[in-house]
């Protein structure tokens, strides 16, 4: 945790905790073998029991999400974890099926599409918002130098007030279908929950994007952040700490609509004052959409703004 790394050194800067009820393991040591069970599907999984323990919640919140306030989402999820932690290895005993099946490919399955397409530098996008222009230009940048775009929108718990998962996948079958170029994206699912850590998320993200086969991934303004609880590049920073990711870093500043230069560019390449900008601020979209109107072209694109608008309850609630 405080290391950001596994014991023989591989990066990992987000610990992935199961916490149990006391009484569901009543009895259980160390050594044993436990079922892991969810409610809709019965058993899951196997566990080899290797650690039972407990931890400083406070802690946690301190070091991965560099802040105990409550009113950070990842941090009120920590602290509302029970008290009891199993660590150890989990065999999948069945998959089962889950919402957004026909999204989902497992890593295996990645690598092999990724090979087939002859694609040898492949770009990871990660996102948990619809489209807006400045997602797509940072993608398209990136697919600029390399041979494939992978997006991989994170489905899976989310805070109050996001976008629903089903309105993620249909804002961006429409743009896919008419904005990119089939031969050099695919998308499909990652399976998992927001946690918000701003910076260390960033570099879980980019490792599980690695698993799929991925080179590049892509790292922009703020990536899994939330309020202000990071500054806008954090992400971009931590990770000189990790040469050894094996995954290559794309970094990108902002961008924004500007009025003078008339297209989207970022502070990098574009001179004029910040009242030409329009900014693709995810509050000012979701403000927007709840107000019923349409963002601007400039922000968004018509077809994606449409696809929103026609679920009549699209945020978590
Ligand atoms: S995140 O929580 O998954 O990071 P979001 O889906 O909004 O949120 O962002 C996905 C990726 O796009 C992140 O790498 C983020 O930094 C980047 N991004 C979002 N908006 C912009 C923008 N205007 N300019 C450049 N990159 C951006």
């Amino acid at each position: 945790m405080e290391n950001m790394r596994l014991e023989d050194n591989t990066p990992w800067t987000i610990p992935i905790l199961l916490d149990v009820n006391k009484e569901a393991i009543k009895g259980v040591e160390e050594g044993d073998a436990v079922f892991l069970q969810n409610k809709e599907k019965g058993v899951v999984a196997e566990m080899n029991v290797e650690e039972i323990y407990t931890m400083d919640k406070k802690k946690l919140a301190e070091v991965v999400y560099g802040t105990t306030d409550a009113s950070h989402p990842g941090v009120a999820n920590t602290y509302k974890m029970k008290d009891t932690l199993l660590g150890g290895n989990i065999t999948l005993l069945a998959v089962g099926d889950h919402p957004f099946d026909g999204y989902m490919l497992w890593p295996k399955e990645t690598r092999e599409l990724f090979s087939k397409k002859g694609w040898k530098e492949i770009v990871a996008f990660q996102t948990r918002n619809p489209p807006h222009i400045g997602h797509e230009y940072v993608q398209k940048t990136a697919l600029t130098f390399v041979d494939g775009l992978f997006i991989n929108p994170l489905i899976g718990r989310k805070k109050q007030g996001d976008f629903k998962d089903e309105v993620i996948l249909a804002s961006y079958e429409e743009l896919l279908k008419y904005y990119y170029p089939p031969e050099r994206v695919m998308m499909s699912i990652l399976r998992t929950s927001m946690k918000y850590a701003g910076p260390r998320e960033a570099v879980h993200h980019a490792i599980m994007r690695k698993n799929f086969g991925c080179t590049h991934f892509i790292v922009g303004r703020d990536h899994a952040g939330v309020g202000d609880f990071y500054s806008p590049y954090a992400a971009h920073e931590i990770f000189s700490q990790f040469p050894d990711l094996g995954i290559k870093p794309l970094f990108f500043r902002s961008f924004f609509y500007c009025r003078r230069c008339g297209g989207v560019v970022n502070e990098k390449i574009c001179p004029h004052s910040e009242e030409e900008r329009i900014n693709f601020s995810g509050t000012r979209i979701r403000q927007l959409f709840r107000q019923g109107k349409t963002p601007p072209p400039e922000m968004m694109r018509k077809e994606v703004a449409e696809a929103i608008l026609s679920f009549s309850h699209p945020f978590l609630e």
